[in-house]
């Protein structure tokens, strides 16, 4: 057993070295996948470290990560591989070109030929099946929710047996499995029998100690009173009533962009000048500006005041 994934602790403290803040819910999921080298469904809002927790598994475990990001039409032909057509067309013209030396012998050759390694493209779920110097890789299936139903019941199937056949080359075994995580933003349900197959984590907002944590982590040159103030408020805008809430990827933004600003403490005029790197709509933004962004820090002050 792998020391760096021995226990729960162990997981969140490999986590804790990528940067990467895991409460102990979040770590155990995590632990109990690689143990039980079961494929692992995180599902949550966008922004809450779903897809950055893959990366820091890999990095953590030196493993190669492999990435396949859905999107609506997503077909199983462009998740296993391809044949590259225009390399296979060149082959062609230039045999075409040389001349076929006699009948027979050599189209068959030029046939077989084409349908080699040499002229496959191989797409996220056949790389993640062959073997890596560095132990199985980890596979990403981002954002499953866009793709749609039959995507997701070929993909039941390959993730229960690992092995995809090409019918001109034979079938393709992964001599291990790889480390599997899928993530979805939840635009739509995923269907129960690829959930059940995996081990499932709701993905919530970070509470108030636990964001201070990854501003921390992320944004390591921020002030302490001004990192309270970012994330006081963050958290206080998600109680409000928006079209799209922040997500931690938009608190560590906005971190970024006051300091750049080299702002020290939150004003109603910092906030209103720098909104669009927290709210992305405008109906949210027209909400907040204003009187609303001075109410939110006036509590957000009388919260963070001591005793
Ligand atoms: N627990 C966490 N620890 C460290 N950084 C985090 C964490 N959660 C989110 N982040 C930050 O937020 C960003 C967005 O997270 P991401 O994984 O892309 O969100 P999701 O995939 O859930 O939409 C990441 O790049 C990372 O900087
Ligand atoms: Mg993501």
């Amino acid at each position: 057993m792998d020391d760096r994934i021995g226990s729960i602790d162990a997981v969140q403290g490999m986590l804790d070295g990528q940067d990467y803040v895991c409460g102990r819910a979040l770590g155990t999921v995590v632990f109990l996948a690689l143990r039980l080298g079961r494929p692992l469904f995180l599902e949550g809002e966008p922004g809450t470290g779903k897809t950055e927790i893959a990366k820091a598994i890999a990095a953590g475990l030196g493993r190669r990560l492999i990435r396949m990001q859905c999107y609506e039409g997503l077909d199983a032909a462009s998740a296993v591989y391809e044949w590259n057509f225009a390399e296979q067309m060149i082959a062609i013209r230039t045999a075409e070109a040389v001349g076929f030396e006699g009948p027979g012998a050599d189209r068959d050759a030029l046939k077989d030929e084409l349908f080699t390694d040499r002229y496959l493209i191989e797409r996220p779920l056949l790389q993640a099946m062959r073997p890596q110097a560095a132990g199985p890789p980890v596979l990403l299936i981002d954002e499953l929710d866009r793709t749609d139903e039959p995507f997701e019941a070929f993909l039941l199937e390959a993730l229960s047996d690992f092995q995809v056949t090409i019918p001109e080359l034979g079938t393709v075994r992964a001599p291990h499995p790889p480390i599997v995580i899928l993530t979805s933003n939840r635009t739509r349900e995923v269907h129960d029998a690829l959930k059940r197959r995996c081990l499932y984590h709701w993905v919530d907002y970070p509470d108030f100690a636990r964001e201070l944590d990854i501003l921390h982590a992320r944004a390591p040159e921020a002030a302490e009173t001004l990192s309270r103030e970012i994330v006081a408020f963050v958290q206080k805008l998600r109680t409000e009533d928006l079209f799209k809430k922040p997500g931690v990827a938009e608190t560590i933004d906005w971190a970024k962009c006051l300091l750049a600003l080299d702002v020290i403490d939150l004003s109603p005029q910092v906030i209103a000048d720098t909104i669009g790197a927290l709210l992305k709509y405008q109906d949210d933004i027209q909400r907040i500006e204003g009187s609303e962004a001075k109410r939110l820090l006036d509590e957000v002050r009388a919260e963070l005041a001591p005793g």
